[in-house]
């Protein structure tokens, strides 16, 4: 038991999925797993653990933003000994050729700073994915007729953002998509020796302003929990 996790030691798997939302944790754990079981509802932040093909896996939420992200991974790493952690979740699409639905594998997650940032001082870390679970995610994703694109993301602090010429330099530099997690993800894989990916889910378009409705949200989330479970045990 964490501060804010409320689970009991061997409550969680080695594996853990991220959504943001804690009821995308509830929905993809009742959808996609056996004998789901709730293992933390501190906070309203919801996750389960049950099995997948008879893999044990948990499934919790992250919450919103890196500094919220950084409070589960630490613990779900520390303390419950995770391994591997793989987000699920959406983005704003930052090229043309990148369209509202596209999956992207984020192999690269830049940032101006992460919660991170304090102890890396003036170092210009490269947060990065595990190349196994990338490659056996852009496997998993061919195999289902999906076509990711994968390459850099930026990991912005903020939703409502105010500054379009660093967005416009994002682009430029061939950022695919912006979130607002995943280069602390990478991070703390990194500084544990855990294993980390995001595949991400383009449900708005800053050039473009066009944003997904729930249904075809939904439709996304199912298709990045298959594939992030398949890339997990493949
Ligand atoms: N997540 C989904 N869309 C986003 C956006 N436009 N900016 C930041 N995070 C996002």
């Amino acid at each position: 038991m964490t501060i804010h996790i409320s689970a009991r030691p061997g409550d969680i798997a080695d594996t853990v999925l991220m959504p943001g939302d804690p009821l995308r944790a509830r929905w993809a754990a009742e959808q996609f797993l056996d004998a789901p079981r709730c293992i933390n509802e501190t906070r309203g932040m919801l996750g389960y653990t049950g099995t997948w093909r008879g893999h044990r896996v948990t499934i919790h939420g992250s919450g919103m933003g890196m500094a919220s992200l950084s409070i589960y991974a630490n613990e779900l790493i520390r303390d419950f000994g995770v391994r591997t952690l793989i987000r699920i979740g959406s983005c704003g699409g930052m090229q043309p050729h990148v369209k509202l639905r596209d999956v992207i594998l984020a192999m690269t997650a830049s940032a101006v700073s992460t919660p991170s940032s304090t102890i890396l001082r003036e170092l210009n870390f490269a947060p990065c994915a595990d190349w196994t679970l990338l490659a056996a995610a852009a496997g998993a994703a061919d195999a289902r007729g999906i076509a990711p694109h994968v390459g850099g993301i930026y990991s912005s602090d903020t939703f409502y953002d105010e500054r379009p010429d660093l967005n416009e330099e994002m682009t430029r530099h061939g950022i695919l998509a912006v979130e607002m997690e995943t280069a602390e993800l990478y991070t703390l894989a990194a500084r544990h020796g855990a294993r980390a990916l995001s595949v991400l889910t383009v449900s708005d378009h800053l050039q473009t302003g066009e944003a997904l409705d729930s249904t075809a949200r939904e439709t996304g989330f199912a298709d990045m929990v298959e594939i992030a479970l398949a890339a997990a045990f493949p």
